[in-house]
């Protein structure tokens, strides 16, 4: 966890000793596109609180806002045997998890590598792929079979609408991924079918997006946390509100409820300023935009979340090269103009590297596009990378920001998780100044009262405690 304090170190930042006049001018002008100041965070997050809003609203909005019926808090006690998935961009984690029931928990994973034509495949590939995961999993570690049905929590990293818990229709894909026929459609019996198919006996119980993964496992530890954050190939968050104070659950609820009752949502964010009225959008976002297979949709994530980091880059050097000829001079770019060539492992491994002679840098970019790079082009590569990584860990925050405003919390524990929150550099250093900046703490709070902090295992532990919630729901009468 970071504190920083009001005396903060300022991220370290490269020399430009050989850089030419003309590059200097050219990394002066990105500075100027990337940059994000602490007031346009402000200006940002007070747009966003009104966004949230209205996506609870009965016309809804931009911003999904999504109930996720997780309609009490963990309490630590839950304790029992669970499955858990967890679809994400690259993998398919299977989980068993056994809850203690005094805030601790074991836990047993394997993961599957998703084959890269699935992403983009057919629908019966994608959960043919899951049947036969969780056969091999359930025959490796429960060689004398199971007794009954082991009850599975599905966590699955899309927009998904649930009018109760073990349902999911997805609204639409995200981060890439495009498979037919499951856009419009619950996945739980389709995920249930595919299950059937390869004989294990599993009972999908509850749907879960990695998000409210998140919350629930981190509360089910700390019983500080708010909110549960994903910062990795897609962005997104979860939190609880009050079911009185979310209009378009009226008519939905059960009569006995009452309105203070609480309800996990699923922001889903990503798609904050589809409409383009406030972030700071550039012309390669406009064109990863553009060119991405769902055009108009996600444009928040578009802009900060791993997937597009490296794609970012890509552009910025493609443009150096071609258009203003300032770099790679003499050197093949046609590997250099494959789409996607980098993910954001590429930025942050440059980020990475130790300033004297940047040759890992060197390394990184001959091996993957074949470019020969000179010692003042590094430089300025190295430059962009750190203009791009603090533009997406100050973007962010924002999501934080207009939660707490929002929900009025004056400190908050907030659960992050996600490749880039874990591995990208000073990604974590980045994103609490840019909190000291939006909630303008003044110099005598030494403490941030609001943090980000390192999430448990949510699509694991979190898929397991809402599958206990929901036995414990379902025992009681409650729907
Ligand atoms: C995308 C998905 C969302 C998920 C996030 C982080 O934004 O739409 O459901 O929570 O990625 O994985």
């Amino acid at each position: 966890m970071v504190h920083l304090g009001p005396k903060a170190p300022q991220h370290r930042k490269g020399t430009f000793s050989g850089v030419n006049e003309q590059l200097l001018a050219v990394i002066k002008e990105y500075e100027g596109l990337l940059t994000v100041s602490g007031e346009k965070l402000r200006q940002i997050v007070d747009h966003f609180v009104g966004e949230l809003n209205k996506g609870l609203s009965k016309a809804g909005g931009n911003i999904p806002m999504i109930p996720g019926w997780v309609m009490e808090f963990p309490t630590g006690k839950e304790k029992g045997d669970y499955l858990a998935i967890d679809l994400g961009g690259t993998n398919l984690r299977v989980v068993l998890v056994k809850l203690g029931g005094d805030r601790t928990f074991d836990s047993t994973q394997s993961k599957y590598a998703i084959p890269a034509e699935i992403r983009t495949g057919t629908r019966d590939q994608l959960f043919d792929f899951i049947g036969d995961c969780l056969k091999k999993f359930v025959d490796e570690f429960f060689p004398d079979g199971v007794e009954g049905e082991l009850p599975l929590g599905f966590t699955f990293s899309y927009p998904a609408s649930q009018d109760k818990i073990n349902q999911g229709v997805l609204q639409q894909w995200t981060k890439g991924f495009d498979i037919d026929d499951v856009e419009g459609h619950d996945v739980v019996p389709i995920l249930q079918a595919s299950i059937e198919k390869y004989n294990v006996p599993i009972q999908v119980v509850a749907l879960i997006n990695d998000t409210t993964g998140t919350l629930v496992s981190s509360m089910y530890t700390d019983p500080e946390a708010k909110l549960g954050l994903i910062f990795g190939t897609g962005v997104n968050g979860a939190y609880y509100d009050v079911t009185g104070d979310i209009p378009k659950l009226e008519g939905k609820l059960a009569s006995d409820i009452p309105a203070d009752s609480v309800m996990a949502i699923n922001c889903e964010y990503g798609s904050f300023d589809n409409e383009h009225l406030v972030l700071p959008r550039t012309k390669y976002d406009i064109q990863i935009d553009k060119e991405s297979p769902r055009p108009g949709k996600q444009s928040f994530e578009k802009m900060i979340s791993g997937y597009y980091l490296g794609e970012v880059l890509r552009l910025i050097l493609l443009e150096l090269a071609e258009e203003k000829k300032l770099i790679f001079v003499n050197q093949d770019l046609s590997k250099l103009k494959k789409a996607y060539v980098w993910d954001a492992s590429i930025p942050a491994r440059i980020e990475e590297d130790p300033f004297e002679n940047l040759s890992d840098t060197q390394d990184l970019i001959y091996g993957s596009v074949g470019i020969q790079t000179t010692s003042p082009e590094r430089k300025v590569i190295r430059r962009l990378c750190e203009l791009i990584g603090d533009r997406s860990a100050r973007l962010s925050m924002c999501g934080i920001g207009a939660i707490c405003k929002k929900r009025g919390y004056k400190t908050a524990h907030c659960a992050a998780d996600g490749s880039v929150y874990n591995k990208y550099p000073d990604f974590k250093v980045r994103a609490a100044r840019a909190l000291r900046e939006i909630f303008q703490w003044s110099d005598e709070v030494k403490e941030d009262p609001i943090i980000i902090v390192p999430a448990e295992d949510g699509s694991g532990v979190g898929a397991a405690v809402i599958a206990a919630l929901t036995e414990q729901r379902l025992k009681k009468g409650l729907s």
